[in-house]
């Protein structure tokens, strides 16, 4: 880390309390976010790392209202279901609050204030939808109406969910209120604007100018909307749900979820650090690093600063934002509405034990440059190939023997040949490697040097076969182990903050402790550590209010038995583990994932896939049905009066040979009893026209059609979709009686 820093402030983006959170959300902001936090906690860092629930927004008040509920239940039910998510794979904030806290509402509220006191706002009125039956503003997703780009029904006021079109609720044809079905109206009404334009100098000079290294996509973006001309943006909205607007006459109004939600980054510090929140928010010397998706970059990179700029008062600015780009699953778009999701929690239910796995497989497969694709078929080929195949079967096989031959001791290590150099030698490049990519946000590149390290002590114990040397040399099998033993203790620290399960499984094998630095999660207690001996792999950890001593802590390791207390600055150094050292049984550090798992998984999407199928083709088919022909070239009354229309009732009906669409009707017509042959024979089958009362026209010329002279022709009624029936009086008539 720049020496300019003393602290890391990591927030993740606060996900909306409105449905649990999906993979989309775990690849492109938590998984990095957590990688990043336990690296820099290994190398001694004072971290902390924030998130929580963001729970405004108009999203949750409507499904509060399809649910007919509260907005307060839809965020406590969420709220807890994606705590429990992101707790169940191993992502540990510091705190996890939420936005419709006590805490953040005061906090919000004052940072609007001062805002507000010291004419950092302009008001602006504006012409608004009004729904004159509710009483009520409508925000744009409570705007329904006919998308003006491809006629389809339902589409929002903010956008069309059928082709995607981004729209203003002025664009939809026929407007319609979600809350009562009224036409709304256009009202006056005020709001508050932050005025961006006055920014955009300094965000240049900031942005532009001084952080030239954040990823590509984030510069462009920001390059983009800076150099199009920064417009003001209100912040306050006509709404019920949220935090009030807290001056005179705002009666009805919230702030706007983007302005308060941001701001629950500083009010969850506050709540866990009371005391001490501030060297986090106002110190130069904490570097504050924003994880992100792609569609929250202009909030972060562009609003959120210039509020702080706005605010003063010493806050800092992110020095890096890392956003991803998205992540699809199985060649689609990733849809909450469309339920196309693989879901935290379900996840968790059907593959207990398996946090790492996705975890591993999501870093494996990161959007970090593009969108990516999340397959069913890939998370079993890198679980069974790489994670058991390589680290897993590696690790097992040093355990093993070092059990077999040496009675879980660590051998001693005789002299090294060059092989074992060779394999040695490479670790600390890989090291190398991997700070590079963690400290430049390159999660997926940095993944496959901790794998690299894991191919490195698989081939190494393959290539040396100990179990063979083992028979005519112990000594050279001793060395041998002796250095795979070392590769598993450098696996033990390089996979930490990926595979943090799975590392500390392989803690307790190798008899290890972890020294993984400070951890805010007991807030200002002064707890100095979390280490029980006896249980082995546990992780040691220090909280206290402000500041630490790395060395300090790793000297208090009270792991005395363990002997071994693993950080990041040990990783790729000599003799991590001490001739003698006694290590743990092995246990498995990955099982293999069999193709029943997998094809419930996939099966399941499949499912869905043709369900929406099926509901787009019905969909389709009833707009079809509603289309209606042009109307036809005029007639004169002569013209019409020269058709002789009239009743008739069907005697006998049968198919007419080799024929699919042709039925034979022999109808009583009130004149006579004739034949009509009519293709109707794929709506009606024989049994359903006999006896029926129908129209016709008698007077068309006679036909042959099949052989069979046709002396008339039923009138049909035809759909927009092709779909025919015949006409039938209202009430049984008499046959013959003229239609005109
Ligand atoms: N809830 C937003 C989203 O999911 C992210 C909010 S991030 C914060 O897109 F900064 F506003 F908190
Ligand atoms: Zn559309």
């Amino acid at each position: 880390m720049d020496k300019k820093f003393k602290r890391t402030l990591v927030t993740c983006a606060l996900p909306y309390a409105n449905g649990p959170v999906h993979i989309g959300h775990l690849a492109g902001v938590y998984v990095p976010a957590d990688i990043y936090v336990r690296y820099l906690r290994m190398k001694g860092e004072d971290v902390l790392y924030v998130c929580g629930s963001d729970e405004h927004g108009v999203p949750i008040t409507i499904k509060a209202r399809e649910q007919g509920c509260t907005p307060q239940d839809i965020v406590d039910r969420y709220h807890k279901v994606i705590r429990d998510s992101f707790a169940g794979l191993g992502i540990n904030f510091d705190i996890y609050g939420r936005t419709s806290s006590e805490v953040h509402a005061g906090n919000a509220s004052a940072f609007f204030r001062k805002l507000y006191d010291d004419g950092k706002f302009i008001t602006k009125e504006s012409e608004q939808y009004y729904d004159p039956e509710a009483k009520t503003f409508l925000a744009d997703r409570y705007i329904v109406g006919t998308c003006p780009k491809c006629g389809a029904e339902g589409a929002y006021g903010d956008q069309c969910e059928k082709c995607g079109s981004t729209l203003s609720p002025e664009e939809l044809l026929n407007p319609k209120s979600k809350l009562s079905g009224a036409e709304p109206v256009k009202k006056k009404t005020s709001h508050w604007y932050l005025p961006l334009d006055r920014y955009e100098g300094w965000l240049s000079d900031w942005i532009l100018g001084s952080h030239k290294e954040w990823r590509s996509n984030v510069y462009g973006q920001c390059k983009s909307w800076i150099d199009g001309g920064l417009q003001p943006r209100a912040v306050s909205r006509d709404l019920e749900w949220g935090v009030p607007v807290p001056v005179e006459g705002a009666e009805g109004k919230v702030l706007y979820v983007w302005f308060d939600a941001p701001i629950g980054y500083i009010s969850n510090t506050q709540e866990l650090l009371p005391q001490s929140w501030e060297q986090w928010w106002k110190n130069d010397e904490t570097r504050l690093v924003h994880f992100i998706g792609k569609d929250n970059i202009v909030f972060h990179c562009i609003v959120f600063p210039s509020m702080l700029k706005a605010y003063g008062d010493g806050y800092i600015l992110p020095d890096n934002v890392p956003a991803n780009e998205f992540l699809n699953l199985e060649g689609d778009k990733i849809s909450t509405s469309r339920n196309w999701a693989v879901w935290a929690h379900e996840y968790l239910q059907d593959f207990p034990g398996k946090e790492d796995v996705m975890r591993y497989v999501l870093t494996a497969n990161a959007p970090e440059t593009k969108d990516n694709d999340f397959s069913w078929k890939d998370f079993q080929a890198r679980n069974n190939s790489e994670l058991v195949a390589i680290f897993g079967n590696f690790v097992n096989r040093a355990v093993v023997l070092t059990h077999k031959y040496f009675g879980g001791k660590v051998p001693a290590a005789g002299e090294l040949l060059d092989m074992d150099k060779a394999a040695l030698d490479e670790i600390p490049q890989l090291r190398a490697s991997m700070e590079r990519n963690i400290e430049g946000f390159h999660f997926r590149e940095a993944l496959k040097d901790a794998m690299s390290i894991a191919r490195v002590g698989n081939k190494y114990i393959s290539d040396t076969e100990p179990w063979k040397v083992a028979k005519t040399d112990l000594g050279r099998c001793g060395t041998i182990l002796n250095v795979s033993l070392q590769i598993c203790a450098d696996l033990a620290i390089a996979f930490e903050p990926f595979t943090p399960f799975a590392a500390e499984r392989l803690r307790k094998m190798l008899g290890v402790c972890l020294c993984a630095g400070v951890d805010h999660r007991k807030g200002e207690q002064e707890t100095v550590n979390t280490f029980k001996p006896g249980e082995g792999a546990a992780i040691h950890t220090v909280s206290l209010p402000s500041g630490f001593d790395f060395a300090a802590l790793k000297a208090s390791c009270p792991g005395a038995d363990c002997n071994v207390c693993l950080d990041w600055d040990m990783l790729g150094k000599d003799c991590i583990l001490p001739e003698g050292h006694v290590i743990g049984e092995a246990e498995l550090l990955f099982a293999k994932i069999e193709d029943e798992a997998i094809d419930a998984q996939i099966a399941r999407l499949e499912n869905i896939r043709r369900e929406r199928e099926a509901a787009l083709a019905a969909k389709a088919a009833e707009e079809a049905a509603a289309r209606i022909e042009p109307q036809k070239a005029e007639v004169s009354f002569e013209d019409f009066d020269r058709m002789d229309i009239r009743t008739a009732t069907v005697l006998e009906a049968e198919r007419v040979p080799k024929t699919d669409k042709l039925l034979k009707l022999t109808i009583d017509t009130g004149l006579d009893r004739r034949v009509i042959v009519s293709g109707i024979a794929e709506y009606y089958s024989p049994e359903d026209m006999i006896g029926k009362q129908i129209v016709i026209l008698a007077n068309l010329a006679p036909r042959k059609i099949r052989g069979i002279e046709s002396k008339g022709m039923i009138l049909m009624a035809r759909q927009g979709d092709g779909k025919m029936r015949f006409i039938t009086p209202q009430e049984a008539l008499v046959n013959g009686a003229q239609i005109g």
